[in-house]
């Protein structure tokens, strides 16, 4: 399939950096030029380096997680057929692409990532991602597919310029170029955005036709980079700016319970009906920017529902299986394994060719079920419970994110907590 720059979907800036002051000159790409590590940069832009330490992008590729979803390995080291590798032990992946992009661009191919973590990849640096100069959307509009291999979309010039998004920076480091690129979704979607056999990451793509629809106004740094706090400098001897002009390098997402919280409203209604409780239950996604979840295929959000009578004892659910957890929510015998218990699963999981669920991008075959809400939809579900002897009932409904599917972590070893996003607790007579 060919795949020309004229397909790039509208609406992109075109030019990426645009230099101010009169010393400096458009920069170009220095194949010599070796990322300096974040210790580097945080020695004085110190609030950027404290932020990004503690993201999941600053700690990728050093993520054990990452790391064992790629070798195929449990939490102990050992193989459990679970991962890239153990099906394609022969090739890189892709995996080293959005990873340890700037192993990935210096070679122009894809990669080995133990390769490029031995190499002394610096991962996802402040470096790497304030030399890159342009990042375009590509997709082919006859089969709606992306092209979405590093390589392709993104432009950089490694060297001495900075580009970020001041006009009139001055820095005795390094010299600076205002880059619109930078406060743009675009610059996301160089990584937020994978095509494989299936979109198996669709962040932008998602964020994308809300935003055309006029239904999401904000771009991804907005909500994920957040301004606040107090004018001040954002370098070390730098002159102090307008707090509505720093961007937090946060990066909070489905792994931060004040993340999670901000995406959703529950909305609660009982009524009792002859022998039956009638639980009405609306979840809107009312604070995400893309679908909830998004991000990998792994992210699940549970709404799990609750009744009980006077005496505080569990009301017998009578809805039937339809209107009850999938596996996927935990089959153990454990407190959070939920499958089976009324509620609902809002996620995107992934089929093998031989039916096994979960699957990876990579060896995903088709999708199980799609129950992600889309921003400021609503999803409405209904439960149904043998009315209480009282004719008295207290009903509670909460929603909690987890980053993995319980069974995945359990087989794993992986640690998951339950990320609390909203809770709702109504009387019913
Ligand atoms: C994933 C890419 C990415 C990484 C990694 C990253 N930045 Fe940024 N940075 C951005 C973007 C995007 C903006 C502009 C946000 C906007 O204005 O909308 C920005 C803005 C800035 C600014 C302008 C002031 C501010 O905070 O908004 C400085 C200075 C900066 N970054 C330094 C750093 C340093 C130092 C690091 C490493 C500790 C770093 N960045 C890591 C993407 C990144
Ligand atoms: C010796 C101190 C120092 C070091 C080291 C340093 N910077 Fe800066 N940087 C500054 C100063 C000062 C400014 C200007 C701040 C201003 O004008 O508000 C600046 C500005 C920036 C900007 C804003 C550019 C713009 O036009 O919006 C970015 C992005 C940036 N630095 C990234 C980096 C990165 C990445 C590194 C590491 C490779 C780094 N800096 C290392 C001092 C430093
Ligand atoms: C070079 C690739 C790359 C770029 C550019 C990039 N990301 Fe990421 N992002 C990643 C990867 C990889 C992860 C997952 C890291 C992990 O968990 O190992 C991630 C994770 C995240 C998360 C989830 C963190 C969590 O708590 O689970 C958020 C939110 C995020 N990125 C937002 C952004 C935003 C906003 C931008 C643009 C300003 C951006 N990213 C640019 C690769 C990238
Ligand atoms: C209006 C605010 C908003 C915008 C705009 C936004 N996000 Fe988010 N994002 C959220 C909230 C809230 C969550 C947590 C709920 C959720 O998981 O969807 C989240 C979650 C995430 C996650 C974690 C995985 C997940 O569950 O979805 C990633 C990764 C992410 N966002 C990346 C992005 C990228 C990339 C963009 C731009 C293309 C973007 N976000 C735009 C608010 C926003
Ligand atoms: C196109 C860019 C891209 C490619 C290629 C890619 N990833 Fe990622 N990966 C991401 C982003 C972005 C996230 C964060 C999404 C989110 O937060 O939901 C992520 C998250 C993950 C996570 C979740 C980490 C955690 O701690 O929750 C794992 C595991 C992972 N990737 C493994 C892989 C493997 C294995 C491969 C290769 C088969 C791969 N990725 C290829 C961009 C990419």
């Amino acid at each position: 399939m060919k795949h020309r720059w004229s397909s790039i979907m509208a609406g992109l800036p075109l030019a990426g950096l645009v230099l101010v002051g009169a010393a400096s000159a458009a920069p170009v790409d220095d194949p010599a030029y070796h990322y300096k590590p974040n210790s580097y940069c945080g020695s004085c832009h110190k609030e950027q380096l404290r932020d990004y330490s503690r993201s999941m992008m600053g700690k990728t590729p050093h993520d054990q997680v990452f790391q064992q979803f790629y070798l195929g390995l449990d939490a102990k080291g050992r193989k459990d057929g679970m991962g890239y590798k153990a099906l394609h032990p022969d090739e890189p992946g892709d995996c080293a692409n959005c990873h340890t992009p700037d192993m990935v661009l210096n070679a122009g191919h894809e990669v080995d990532l133990m390769d490029a973590i031995a190499a002394g990849s610096q991962g996802i640096s402040c470096d790497f991602c304030h030399t890159v100069t342009d990042v375009k959307v590509i997709r082919d509009p006859k089969t709606g597919r992306y092209q979405t291999a590093i390589t392709r979309v993104v432009r950089r010039a490694r060297g001495d310029t900075k580009g970020g998004p001041y006009r009139d920076a001055v820095s005795p480091a390094h010299k600076t170029a205002y880059s619109p690129i930078h406060t743009r979704s675009e610059f996301c979607a160089m990584c937020h955005l994978n095509q494989e056999h299936l979109l198996s990451l669709s962040t932008y793509a998602d964020w994308k036709q809300a935003y055309d629809k006029g239904v999401v106004k904000r771009q991804c740094q907005d909500c994920h980079m957040p301004t606040g706090g107090k004018d001040r400098p954002v370098a070390l001897g730098g002159p102090v700016r307008k707090a509505a002009t720093i961007h937090r390098h946060l990066f909070h997402g489905g792994h931060f319970a004040d993340q999670v919280k901000k995406a959703a409203t529950l909305g609660v209604a009982g009524r009792i009906q002859g022998k039956q409780l009638l639980v009405d239950v609306r979840v809107t996604n009312s604070g995400a920017g893309h679908t909830m979840p998004d991000g990998a295929t792994l992210r699940n959000i549970l709404l799990v529902v609750e009744a009980y009578d006077d005496a505080g004892r569990p009301l017998r659910h009578t809805g039937g299986p339809r209107e009850t957890l999938p596996p996927l929510a935990g089959r153990g015998k454990g407190p959070r394994d939920l499958a089976g218990h009324p509620g609902k699963m809002f996620a995107r999981p992934f089929v093998t060719r031989k039916g096994t669920v979960p699957a990876g991008g990579f060896n995903a075959d088709h999708v199980l079920f799609d129950t992600r809400i889309r921003p400021r939809e609503t999803d409405h579900s209904v439960y149904h419970f043998a009315a209480p002897r009282s004719g008295h009932a207290r009903v509670v409904v909460r929603l909690v994110y987890r980053w993995t599917y319980k069974p995945m972590a359990d087989r794993k070893g992986w640690r998951l907590d339950d990320l609390p996003m909203a809770r709702r607790e109504i009387e019913v007579r």
